[in-house]
């Protein structure tokens, strides 16, 4: 049985936004994500090698909830459904991308920013959003103000979130969670240090277990 955006959302403390450049890089990476106790991965479509990492990690790490980001438009949407992701994130959003989320079924994270386009996106039933990007967007100032009058909408914000401030933003009543690249270093990546995305990992899990007490 599929989920939805708001339980899939519900079960990640942080969501990791990858760009993995090595599909080899893949399933190790996932594991390691997975074991410092981050389950739902982002894996965005910036690389040529996304579609078959995406693939990798559905078929090899059955503990991850696998989904797809920076999904800009309806073709994409489909492939993702057709290789069978769990969930697809968008910085954005378009008729046509919410058209195919519907169609295909699979849950959609669309990208708002601004009171028009979340009351665009609650018209087509949306009230699970990603506030990208972030910090630039007015971080957590914005999204408390936007709280007032949308107390409806809940949000990922990601776009220069980290360990720093992620109690910021998860103080506010309108976060459902996080996500960021920071928990997987392109560094730590191309090393193939595992043990440090691990770490990482677990010091979100544990940061945002205290901060929820
Ligand atoms: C995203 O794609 O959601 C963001 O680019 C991630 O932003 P970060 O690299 O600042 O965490």
């Amino acid at each position: 049985m599929s989920l939805s955006s708001r339980e899939i959302l519900s079960k990640a403390p942080v969501v990791p936004v990858l760009v993995i450049e090595d599909a080899n890089d893949a399933v190790p990476l996932a594991k390691a994500l997975v074991a410092g106790g981050l389950p739902v991965l982002e894996i965005t479509l910036r690389s040529a090698a996304a579609e078959e990492s995406i693939k990798r990690i559905i078929a090899e790490v059955p503990d991850a909830i696998t989904g797809a980001g920076t999904v800009i438009n309806a073709k994409q949407m489909e492939r993702m459904a057709k290789i069978g992701c769990a969930f697809a994130v968008s910085p954005g959003h378009t008729k046509s991308l919410l058209k195919a989320a519907k169609d295909t079924g699979v849950p959609l994270l669309p990208g708002a920013g601004t009171p028009s386009e979340i009351m665009y996106l609650l018209e087509h039933g949306y009230d699970m959003l990603k506030f990208f990007p972030a910090e630039q967007q007015g971080g957590v100032s914005m999204l408390k103000a936007l709280s007032g009058p949308l107390p409806q909408v809940k949000f990922c914000p990601t776009g220069g979130v980290s360990l720093a401030n992620l109690g910021d933003y998860l103080a506010l009543p309108n976060i459902i969670t996080v996500g960021g690249s920071w928990v997987a270093p392109k560094d730590a990546v191309k090393a193939g240090d595992w043990a440090t995305i691990t770490r990482l990992a677990q010091e979100a899990t544990d940061k945002v277990a205290e901060l929820r007490g």
